[in-house]
């Protein structure tokens, strides 16, 4: 079913997706986390910690999988997903850093440093929940438009409008033009998925994606073809808003 849910604001947005994430954990404690960056996140991450705080949800036996991260960077570079999680999220919660993982983008042979992400993921059991925003092209994860649906984790190109729409995330404006992905068919075999958009920057992509059928020009419309996905909405991103 891919009906969302929309509610007033990206505040109540994101506190309905960081709810879905606290209740698997109160049933599941060691849940496999797919884990998702981009500004759209940070209030959910925000609710985590807040949780975390009040005594209601413990990580110590959950594990993770990022999406994505930057082909070149550091994980110490601001910029870098890794140290974005570590601040927006890892740094207030009780979860050992070590049962956290983000592709390797520092990787001297990154084909390799994907099939062991996927390897990773694997032996962990597979993803229970991933947690996904959408690019305003329709991306997911950095799968561009044009990505396949069978594709898994690798090393791709970013589109301009996505680097353009990264800039602000990076104090020199320099945003790498590579990264490491999971590809669409990684995100597909999660066991359910919570995308979360807010904005009326992001309508257009989500009407695409709720259309109904895969077309490659909006990665996130292949979500129609999984079982288990929940779009959470804010009345901006809404289409018809
Ligand atoms: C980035 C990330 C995606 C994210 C998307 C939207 O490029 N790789 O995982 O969902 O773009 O980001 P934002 O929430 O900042 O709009």
């Amino acid at each position: 079913d891919m009906t969302p849910l929309i509610l007033a604001n990206a505040t109540e947005a994101a506190n309905a997706v960081a709810e879905r994430i606290i209740t698997l954990l109160q049933d599941k404690p060691d849940a496999v986390l797919g884990l998702a960056t981009g500004a759209t996140m940070e209030p959910v991450y925000h609710a985590l910690i807040g949780a975390h705080r009040a005594g209601r949800v413990s990580f110590s036996r959950a594990l993770s999988f990022n999406l994505d991260e930057y082909v070149g960077l550091h994980p110490t570079h601001p910029g870098s997903y890794r140290s974005t999680m570590n601040r927006l999220l890892f740094d207030h919660v009780d979860i050992d850093l070590s049962r956290t993982h983000v592709p390797d983008g520092m990787a001297s042979d990154i084909e390799r440093a994907a099939a062991d992400y996927e390897q990773q993921i694997a032996e962990a059991g597979g993803i229970d929940l991933q947690l996904l925003g959408i690019g305003r092209n329709g991306h997911i994860g950095f799968n561009e438009p044009g990505s396949p649906l069978e594709s898994r984790t690798r090393q791709v190109r970013l589109h301009a409008e996505t680097l353009a729409a990264n800039r602000t995330f990076f104090a020199d404006a320099r945003v790498p033009e590579t990264a490491i992905t999971m590809g669409i068919a990684t995100i597909l075999s999660a066991r359910s998925i919570v995308v979360l958009a807010t904005g009326a920057a992001k309508q257009a992509a989500v009407a695409e994606a709720l259309a109904g059928r895969f077309d490659a020009a909006c990665p996130a419309s292949a979500l129609s073809a999984h079982g288990d996905v929940t779009w959470i909405l804010d009345s901006a991103a809404a289409p018809g808003a």
